[in-house]
């Protein structure tokens, strides 16, 4: 666990954040509210009651109603999981919605690691949300050209550097991520990711996230 979360510090370091407000790449400085969360000895008991303030939208165990644009949770790496709530809670990452319930007053930068620990031991979803399957050969040869290298082969993604799982994540919130972060209104996408996503079509972005919502990790 600690050689992880070492690995994950170093990774930090050297991540690219377009994190700014025109949105171009910014080398990542210090983010002292992750690394207080790596940090922390987080324990998944702990995470389970402070995740009551995020069951109102996510559900009891982080999955949720299939047609819904709200992300699974259940089974995402914790260093993902603890990245993504606290770039929104610092406003690195564009979600109104949640924003305020990422409020110091109802989850500690602690509380988050520990409900990070919580959600990454959960067994995936099932039956979650897929596409129509009519272009899955078209989506599977963009994954694996331009997409496997970061989010792995079986969409299994990689804790160490952040990236997240993607395998059996709803095809609704897949298609809407990846539209905005090829058209950068997410914020804190990798700058890596959104120059391969600036040449896809619509048609693309619909064909891969189907094939990597039938993806299962492993
Ligand atoms: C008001 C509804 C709402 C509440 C309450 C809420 N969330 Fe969310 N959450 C969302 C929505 C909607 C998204 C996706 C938004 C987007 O597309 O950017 C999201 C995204 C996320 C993500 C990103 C997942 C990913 O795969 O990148 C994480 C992690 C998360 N929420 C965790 C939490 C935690 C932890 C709490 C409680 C502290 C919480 N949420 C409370 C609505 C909510
Ligand atoms: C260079 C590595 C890299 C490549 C290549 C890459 N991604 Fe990503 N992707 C990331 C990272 C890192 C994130 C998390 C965003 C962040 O925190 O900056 C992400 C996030 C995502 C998300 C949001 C997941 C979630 O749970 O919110 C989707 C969807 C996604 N990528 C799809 C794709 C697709 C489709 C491709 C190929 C066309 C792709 N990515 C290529 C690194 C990459």
């Amino acid at each position: 666990m600690i050689d992880k979360y070492v690995l994950a510090l170093a990774a930090l370091l050297a991540l690219p954040f377009a994190a700014s407000a025109d949105n171009t790449p910014i080398k990542a400085k210090l983010y002292p509210d992750i690394i207080t969360a790596l940090k922390h000895n987080a324990d998944a008991r702990r995470g389970q009651a402070a995740f009551r303030v995020c069951r109102g939208c996510h559900l009891e165990d982080g999955q949720q109603r299939a047609k819904s644009q709200t992300p699974l949770l259940a089974a995402q790496h914790d260093t993902v999981l603890i990245k993504q709530v606290l770039d929104i809670k610092a406003g690195r990452r564009h979600n109104p919605k949640m924003h305020p319930f990422t409020d110091d007053l109802l989850v500690s930068t602690e509380d988050i690691a520990d409900i990070a620990a919580y959600l990454s031991l959960l067994p995936p979803t099932p039956n979650n949300q897929v596409g129509d399957g009519k272009h899955l050969a078209h989506g599977k040869a963009l994954y694996e050209r331009d997409c496997a290298s970061c989010h792995g082969r079986n969409g299994e993604g990689l804790a160490v550097r952040f990236y997240p799982r993607v395998a059996g994540q709803h095809y609704a919130y897949l298609v809407r991520e990846t539209l905005e972060s090829r058209d950068e209104g997410r914020r804190n996408t990798d700058a890596d990711m959104v120059r391969v996503l600036k040449s896809y079509s619509n048609a693309d972005v619909e064909a891969v996230s189907d094939y990597m919502s039938r993806l299962r990790g492993d």
